[in-house]
């Protein structure tokens, strides 16, 4: 049969058809069906509330994404802030409304960190309401700008009011801050931010990678000073003096120059949250920091703040903290502290 496209009709016709077919499967939908598997959402994940789904929205209207872009890419620089993203970490996010389908968290911009796991790292809501009403009320040198229309100033507050009580210079000058609705929905989306595990193995490349990374880590020095700015800074503050009536100074604190380390490991191991110090009660919390850093960091740390800001007290060695890791009856905080 010859191949003859002017005479043959059906040759000409089937010949398109099929083709539109063909290149349809190939270039729109089984792309798409591929897509789609690799949005499931990760099995670790939890669906949004209600509220998380409203404090994205927030996220989203008040331009956070400018600078916190959710779309994290291998570099090495972001090393420090987790894994990079993978598309299952959005397949949770649904449309907005009727107009607005995937929210524009992906922008390109990282003048500010990134926030992927951001739950994990600052878990305490009230750093984070003073972070929005004034990010230099805990970070000195901050940029980031102030969101003061996230709150209003009410002279009586009503008892159940989410009421942030700013340091000094930060607050207003009569009246309280107190966190409106948007305020809380955005620092509950901003706490539900904990990046969950991949459950995939990974690959070869990938673990050698990993491997030569915690090879790195392992050679690096470990070095007090840089953990204490890396994880507690941010609320002790670089200067050891805290932050007034949030978060205790270390400076001259009672536990912190104790001649027995006892409580200062544990704290550091377990966290701690509504124990009055020398008569102050703190509203923030202290995380446990007992799963992210080793018997050895967690010594460092300890020692940079037995010895820092006219600090003078005795030092401490991996093996003090391991004794209180390994010592059941020490694994919590007590209530009668
Ligand atoms: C102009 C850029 C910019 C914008 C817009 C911006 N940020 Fe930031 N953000 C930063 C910078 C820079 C930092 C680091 C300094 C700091 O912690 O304040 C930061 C830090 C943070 C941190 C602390 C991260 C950490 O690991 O400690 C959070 C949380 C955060 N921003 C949330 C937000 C939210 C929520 C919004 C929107 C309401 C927002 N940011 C808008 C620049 C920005
Ligand atoms: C999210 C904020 C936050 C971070 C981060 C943080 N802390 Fe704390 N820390 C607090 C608060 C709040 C308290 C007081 C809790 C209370 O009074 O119940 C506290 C208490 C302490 C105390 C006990 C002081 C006393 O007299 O009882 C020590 C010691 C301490 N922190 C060390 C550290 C170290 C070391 C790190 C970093 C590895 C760190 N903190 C990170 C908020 C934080």
């Amino acid at each position: 049969m010859k191949l003859n496209f002017h005479k043959n009709h059906k040759l000409l016709f089937g010949v398109v058809f099929w083709g539109f077919i063909f290149l349809s499967l190939l270039i729109a939908v089984f792309p798409a069906l591929w897509v789609q598997q690799q949005n499931e959402p990760l099995p670790a994940s939890e669906p949004m509330t209600e509220l998380q789904q409203k404090g994205l929205n927030v996220f989203i209207s008040e331009g956070c994404v400018y600078c916190h872009t959710q779309q994290v890419r291998p570099i090495e620089m972001d090393e420090n802030w987790g894994r990079p993203s993978a598309p299952g970490d959005y397949a949770r996010i649904g449309r907005q409304d009727l107009w607005r389908q995937t929210p524009a968290v992906l922008g390109s911009e990282r003048t500010g960190p990134d926030l992927s796991s951001v739950g994990q790292r600052q878990p305490s809501a009230v750093w984070h309401y003073m972070h929005l009403y004034n990010p230099r009320s805990v970070v000195e040198e901050s940029i980031m700008p102030s969101y003061p229309w996230l709150f209003s100033i009410e002279e009586n507050p009503s008892e159940d009011a989410t009421v942030i009580s700013m340091p000094g210079r930060y607050g207003p000058e009569e009246g309280q801050v107190v966190a409106t609705e948007r305020a809380e929905a955005l620092v509950a989306y901003l706490q539900s931010l904990d990046q969950v595990p991949m459950d995939a193995e990974p690959s070869a490349a990938q673990q050698a990678k990993a491997d030569s990374v915690a090879a790195q880590a392992a050679r690096k020095k470990i070095d007090g000073a840089t953990i204490y700015a890396n994880n507690c800074a941010s609320c002790h503050q670089q200067n050891g003096q805290g932050v007034q009536g949030a978060f205790p100074p270390l400076a001259g604190d009672p536990v912190v120059t104790d001649e027995d380390p006892t409580d200062h490991i544990r704290i550091v191991l377990y966290g701690m949250q509504g124990v009055p110090i020398e008569g102050t009660e703190y509203q923030g919390i202290m995380q446990p920091f007992g799963e992210m850093l080793s018997d050895e960091e967690v010594a460092a740390v300890i020692n940079h703040e037995r010895t820092s800001w006219g600090n003078n007290a005795p030092t401490i060695t991996a093996e003090d903290v391991a004794e209180v890791r390994n010592d059941e009856d020490l694994n919590q905080i007590q209530a009668d502290e």
